[in-house]
């Protein structure tokens, strides 16, 4: 077995960060030690296979980005990473674990949409991998394939108050698998979204012309977001069903969520990076009196962007800061301008939703470190320690300490990282975040053990990555 040591670092957990080598005995952390120490009486450098010096790098824990979307098929067409390129994007970006989403949709069976994702996946990631399952159809079947995600290792699934038609639920269906949640412990996942309300007003915009991607925002208005919230918060609370917000974007929503926890609910959200840093401003551009060109369709996501001026992002940061929102996720969803985003050249309504981030998100959250919103630990806690206890891996992922498995990156604070569509391992067009030109950078990743990341190589191979079965979440008693 494959024996590494980190020498000369920082080790930086959620709960402190300090000095410290670590040692790596196959694909397990064996050991957190006072820098130069011996284990035995024996000199340890002479005894590893591989010896990284980390002297002035940070040390941490493999990055978790629970929210991912690959080959998902939507819009019209499919994401655009699939679990081989997106994994491997992943890799080059600090993430060592992914959960991405198994669909079902309605009228077909839980137990089929859940193997598909098993047959995408297998032999082909880069990193560790797990499911939460879409649930699109409530009936008795996919109640009854409820009681067997745990056993799978699935404990939490997401359902829609959007996309009718697509992947939506009625208040009815999500009363009746939030019961049966409740029972059995899983988390649920939603997307809180008012999607009948939304669908009649953007038919309203497009009838009178207003037809380009800035008007998905204007759409998907705040309001639209914080009442889907509230509801899902009481639909929660009614059944006694934990609850956890995806890609939460209105500081509105954020607002109730902080005032179901602090009522001692069982209520998380996260966030995403294009909340933290883009707006709806952003995505008109400067062409305003046109209301936006096409290019606006890059971002076009749901949520939607949010406006600035309305400051949104401020209390996104802020939200982190005070843990009324506890972790951030990508919700990796990506598609090529050309042939994908442009099937809604006239009509917003047709561009398929999503932006693809995975690559960037260790680097754009450690911004907040660089700008004072975050501390060193906070950043740890948010991208990688909370994804894990949310989400039941917690001891053996999201921590750097003896028995977690080697899931370690090594992060260059004095680095600069430049984002571009032409550097990017995405499998995309176009980059969200073109020109960005930032602080810190990814140098090494190891990935059970393996190093898959050095000296700007990737190393791993399709593969590599294995099956999570997670846990119950580690928040919920
Ligand atoms: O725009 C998004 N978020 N696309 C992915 C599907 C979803 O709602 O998470
Ligand atoms: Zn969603
Ligand atoms: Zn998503």
């Amino acid at each position: 077995m494959t024996k590494t040591l980190i020498k000369n670092g920082t080790v930086v957990n959620s709960t402190g960060s300090g000095a410290a080598d670590v040692l790596i005995d196959g694909e397990t952390i064996a050991a957190v030690l006072a820098p130069g120490s011996t284990l035995l009486g024996f000199d340890i450098e002479s005894k590893v296979d591989t010896v990284i010096d980390a002297k002035g790098k940070l040390v941490i824990p493999g990055g978790i980005d629970a929210h991912t979307h690959f080959e998902l098929p939507f819009g019209g067409t499919e994401a655009s990473d699939t679990f081989e390129s997106g994994t491997r994007a992943a890799a080059w970006g600090g993430t060592t674990s992914v959960i991405d989403f198994a669909v079902q949709t309605t009228g077909t069976k839980i137990q089929d949409g859940l193997a598909k994702w098993h047959a995408k996946a297998a032999g082909n990631c880069a990193i560790d991998y797990g499911f939460h399952q879409i649930i699109g159809g409530v009936d008795e079947d996919s109640l009854k394939a409820m009681s067997g995600f745990v056993d799978e290792g699935i404990t939490s699934y997401k359902m829609f108050m959007a996309y009718p038609g697509v992947f939506y639920s009625d208040d009815g269906q999500i009363l009746r698998a939030m019961q049966k949640a409740a029972d059995i412990g899983l988390l649920t996942m939603m997307h809180a979204e008012n999607g009948p309300a939304i669908d009649v007003l953007a038919a309203q915009l497009v009838a009178e012309g207003k037809n380009t991607p800035y008007y998905h925002g204007i759409a998907r208005a705040w309001q639209m977001e914080e009442e889907a919230t509230h509801r899902a918060i009481m639909l929660g609370n009614l059944t006694g069903a934990p609850l956890y917000i995806v890609h939460v974007s209105a500081k509105q929503a954020v607002e109730q969520l902080a005032w179901a926890r602090d009522k001692g609910w069982n209520v998380f959200g996260e966030t995403c990076p294009q909340y933290l840093y883009l707006s709806l401003e952003d995505q008109l551009g400067a062409d305003s009196k046109q209301w936006g060109t096409f290019e606006g369709a890059k971002w076009v996501c749901s949520t939607p962007l949010r406006s600035r001026e309305e400051g949104h992002q401020d209390h996104m940061w802020q939200a982190l800061r005070t843990n009324d929102l506890q972790m951030v996720s990508t919700d990796h969803c990506p598609f090529c301008m050309k042939g994908q985003k442009d099937l809604g050249i006239g009509d917003f309504r047709k561009i398929p939703n999503g932006i693809g981030s995975i690559e960037h998100r260790m680097d754009l959250m450690y911004q907040g470190v660089v700008t004072g919103e975050l501390t060193l630990e906070r950043w740890v806690e948010l991208v990688s320690t909370t994804p894990a206890r949310m989400f039941g891996m917690y001891g053996r992922k999201g921590v750097i300490q003896p028995g977690a498995d080697g899931d370690v990156v090594i992060y260059d604070p004095k680095g600069h990282t430049s984002i571009s569509a032409a550097t990017h391992h995405m499998n995309m067009d176009y980059s969200a975040w073109e020109g960005y030109e930032i602080d810190g950078h990814v140098d090494t990743v190891v990935s059970r053990g393996k190093v898959i990341i050095d000296d700007n190589a990737y190393l791993g191979a399709k593969g590599d990555g294995k099956y999570i079965k997670r846990g119950l979440s580690q928040y919920l008693i």
